[in-house]
């Protein structure tokens, strides 16, 4: 067993504080947290069924550990946290890439890398381009007022993840419904059937792919265009690497990751920014500063925080032992703000070097698409503000509804005037 940091650090809180919890400003992490920033690099904290789990909260630490192969993302795994009881109840299902170890997620990976490359992004640009473009008509059109995320934040990721997987994006209200149920049902039912309605959507699409690239129609236009699912639905034809189950799994992940965390990152990024008039203000009159911006409102706002592994064998870390069949969940947003790596942590500082937060993991299960997100991040954000100099909240912020702390957090609602 590797002693992975020689450190003993502070003392834990007293008592185990509850995980997850609600954050008091948008993007600022839970208030119910601030003992542990003090606190050693890991420590226990309460889910809401009283089970405790380890929680990582140091930044060297996290990334030691994000990257040790000792610890599992499987949820079959007896012991794999579950933070709360929407997770606790599909802990079962099994989840392509996110879900699981080398060497299957290597092999999975490798058939979606080329589609997410710095490259491949890149080339996209001119495309995201002209869906801003096009949002932003439609929604100037309409008057000097409007609710952003249904206006811009979440179609903006939405018709750019249906253009690349092939997914017909007439079918975008239905799939948001679903990934919304899916990610904050009301109840445990509403969750797994969300998810099922997912999965025979897409097993649909699946297979009528499947049957396309069968009868040899490859590049034959249809509703649904042709995209990433297509590609692996000849693939799976080919040379049998994946079967439908896997490729239904790995479709139902690309989809409901690939806009509802940019979605999020969109809005509250706008209501961030809004709230940070002098950086607002130099960001317009230096858009070079874009890329630096968006990465540093990606350290602050640390939207998916939590994330979740098991331990495999015990491990010796920073003075203390996580236990075979042990959960650890890291905690990005505590991470990201850890002052031996970061200068006034919680200040917004666009000049800052701020590539090695962990908001988008680390490790093998580091995002896919952060290429892709970067870019509609950068796009978006840059297009809305240059596009709307006068853009303001349209009510006070502490009337703006965000997300509860058990979910990737962002605004449910973002009333803005120009
Ligand atoms: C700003 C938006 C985004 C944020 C904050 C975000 C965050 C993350 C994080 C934290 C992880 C690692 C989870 C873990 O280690 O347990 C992850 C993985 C992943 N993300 Fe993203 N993501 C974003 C956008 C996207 C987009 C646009 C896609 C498009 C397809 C995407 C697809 C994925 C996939 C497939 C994985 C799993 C990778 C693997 O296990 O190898 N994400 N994301």
């Amino acid at each position: 067993m590797t002693e992975l940091t020689d450190t003993t650090g502070p003392a834990a809180p007293a008592e185990p504080v509850a995980f997850p919890q609600d954050r008091t400003c948008p993007y600022h992490p839970p208030t119910g947290y601030d003992s542990l920033r003090d606190g050693p690099a890991l420590c226990r904290v309460t889910l809401y069924d009283g089970r405790e789990v380890w929680l990582v909260t140091a930044h060297a630490t996290a990334r030691a550990l994000l990257a040790d192969p000792r610890l599992s993302s499987d949820r079959g795994r007896s012991g794999f946290p579950a933070p709360t009881v929407r997770l606790a109840a599909v802990r079962n299902s099994r989840v392509a890439l996110l879900g699981s170890d080398d060497p299957e997620h290597h092999r999975q990976r490798r058939m979606v890398i080329p589609s997410f490359t710095v490259r491949r992004a890149a080339e996209l640009r001119p495309w995201i381009q002209r869906i801003v473009d096009g949002l932003l008509d439609t929604m100037v059109a309409q008057g000097a007022s409007a609710e952003l995320v249904s206006a811009f934040a979440l179609p903006v990721p939405s018709m750019v993840i249906c253009g690349l997987l092939g997914v017909p994006y007439a079918d975008h209200e239905f799939f948001e419904d679903q990934s919304r149920r899916l990610l904050r049902g009301p109840t445990v039912a509403d969750t797994l059937e969300a998810r099922d309605r997912l999965e025979e959507y897409l097993g649909g699409l699946v297979d009528e792919k499947t049957g396309r690239a069968e009868k040899g129609k490859e590049g034959v236009e249809t509703e649904s265009g042709e995209g990433i699912l297509d590609d692996l639905a000849r693939r799976q034809l080919r040379d049998g690497t994946m079967d439908r189950t896997e490729l239904v799994s790995l479709a139902l992940l690309l989809l409901v990751a690939g806009h509802e965390t940019t979605a999020n990152m969109i809005s509250l990024g706008t209501f961030t920014l809004l709230q940070h008039p002098e950086r607002l203000a130099e960001l317009r009159t230096a858009p070079e500063l874009l890329p630096a911006a968006v990465d540093e409102l990606m350290r602050m706002l640390s939207i998916a925080d939590g994330l979740r592994r098991v331990a495999l064998v015990d491990i010796d870390v920073a003075g203390t032992t996580i236990r075979a069949g042990e959960g650890v969940l890291f905690a990005t947003s505590v991470i990201n703000r850890d002052d031996a790596l970061y200068e006034e942590p919680d200040t917004l500082d666009l000049h800052r070097p701020v590539r090695h937060h962990v908001a988008f993991g680390f490790g093998i299960h580091q995002c896919l698409g952060q290429n892709l997100a970067r870019a509609e991040l950068e796009i978006a954000l840059g297009t809305l503000f240059t596009r709307l100099p006068g853009l303001r909240l349209a009510v006070p912020a502490e009337e703006i509804p965000c997300k509860p702390g058990d979910t990737i957090q962002g605004m449910l609602e973002l009333p803005v005037t120009w």
